[in-house]
């Protein structure tokens, strides 16, 4: 393994590696020539050869899944945390006091406050003062504060195809009105590997339901809260997330009231502007995404419209759930915390 830019190999855990952001990492990781995985976790798989679990997973001969416990054992330079909320708030404390940075995946991290993590996870957030210097890891929006930082957020799935479209936006002072309205459609690995009632194939198949329609899904506070950041008016959102009968892939079509005489030309420049020079969102001009485009990347594909009409404002937005809206994201954050190029191993 040649070092690059001087750099030495670093050293990374997965924690939860038996879920559907964990497996991603290992994928990705693999193709990364800059880093050794010293450990993979899981509560339920402990002591599993991961080639037993993971079959087609090729590269990670002799390594086991191990408890959380037993990380102690490890030094490393960055922990993956892919567990479910309310588990990274308590993890990230001991691999923070071994010098370990850590990027999580989950929700643990996303707020700028304990009181806005209650309000939308009704728990008490166990360690507010590592909530206070974490980061939200929005690569596109945030670089900079992400080198330095020892934790960050990794932003949600449906938060970053919205925020990455609507950001830009309001930051030239574009759209008025006191909402913007997300229709939302993800793939069902959205959910996590733990099969529900609603996430059941059955249930999935061949269908397409709306469920925590209005203000009731979580992800409407982690929206609000980096919205606000960009305007200077109260503006709240109205969020229509959708199951659908994918496998992965995300789609938010955004709509909002624009200022008097904004055209999608307009629009569409604010948005060349803000993301030409970014190597992983991409403005269309002449179609709009689709899912397929972003599937297995840490691409985000936007597109914006108007209707003349009513002053309504639209942006499309395509991602990966896994993708851009969580592991590949995650390693584009890993790759600026450890001082990395920002896209290696994630040329997709
Ligand atoms: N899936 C997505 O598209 C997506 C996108 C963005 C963010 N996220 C977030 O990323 C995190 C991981 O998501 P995921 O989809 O990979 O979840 P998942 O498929 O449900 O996997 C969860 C992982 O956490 C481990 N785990 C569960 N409960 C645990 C506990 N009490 N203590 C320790 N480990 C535990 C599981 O290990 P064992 O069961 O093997 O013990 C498994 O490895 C979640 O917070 C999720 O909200 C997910």
């Amino acid at each position: 393994m040649e070092p690059i830019l001087n750099k030495q190999p670093k050293f990374i855990g997965i924690a939860g590696a038996t879920g559907y952001t964990g497996e991603e990492l290992l994928r990705i990781l693999k193709r990364h020539p800059y880093l050794s995985v010293e450990f993979v976790t899981s509560e339920n798989e402990a002591g599993t050869a991961l080639h037993d679990y993971y079959p087609d997973l090729q590269g990670y001969a002799g390594y086991r899944f191990i408890a959380l416990e037993e990380t102690v054992n490890f030094k490393v330079d960055l922990v993956f945390l892919c567990l479910p909320h309310g588990q990274s708030a308590q993890w990230a404390r001991p691999f923070i006091q071994q010098n370990a940075k850590i990027v999580d995946l989950g929700a643990d991290y996303r707020f700028d406050t304990p009181e806005e993590y209650k309000k939308w996870y009704d728990l008490d957030h166990p360690e507010p003062d590592l909530l206070s210097e974490s980061v939200y890891g929005l690569p596109e929006w945030n670089r900079e504060v992400i080198k330095t930082a020892r934790i960050v957020g990794n932003p949600g799935c449906y938060p970053t195809s919205v925020l990455l479209g609507l950001l830009p936006l309001l930051k030239e002072k574009l759209i008025t009105g006191n909402s913007v309205v997300v229709d939302s459609k993800s793939g069902v690995s959205g959910a996590g590997k733990s099969p529900s009632k609603t996430t059941h194939y059955v249930q999935v198949n061949e269908n397409l339901t709306a469920y925590k329609a209005g203000r009731a899904h979580r992800h409407v506070g982690e929206m609000e809260q980096e919205i606000a950041k960009y305007s200077d008016f109260s503006l709240k959102v109205v969020f229509i997330p959708h199951l659908v009968p994918l496998t992965r892939g995300l789609y938010s079509t955004v709509t909002f009231q624009i200022h008097k005489d904004v055209t999608a030309q307009q629009m569409r420049d604010v948005l060349h502007q803000a993301y030409d020079a970014e190597p992983f969102v991409h403005v269309m001009d002449t179609i709009l995404p689709g899912i397929k485009m972003a599937t297995s990347s840490n691409h985000c594909f936007l597109a914006a419209d108007v209707v003349e009409e009513t002053r309504t404002g639209i942006v499309f937005s395509a991602i990966d759930n896994l993708g851009k809206g969580a592991a590949w994201q995650a390693v584009q954050n890993m790759n600026l915390m450890l001082g990395f190029p920002e896209e290696t191993g994630l040329n997709a």
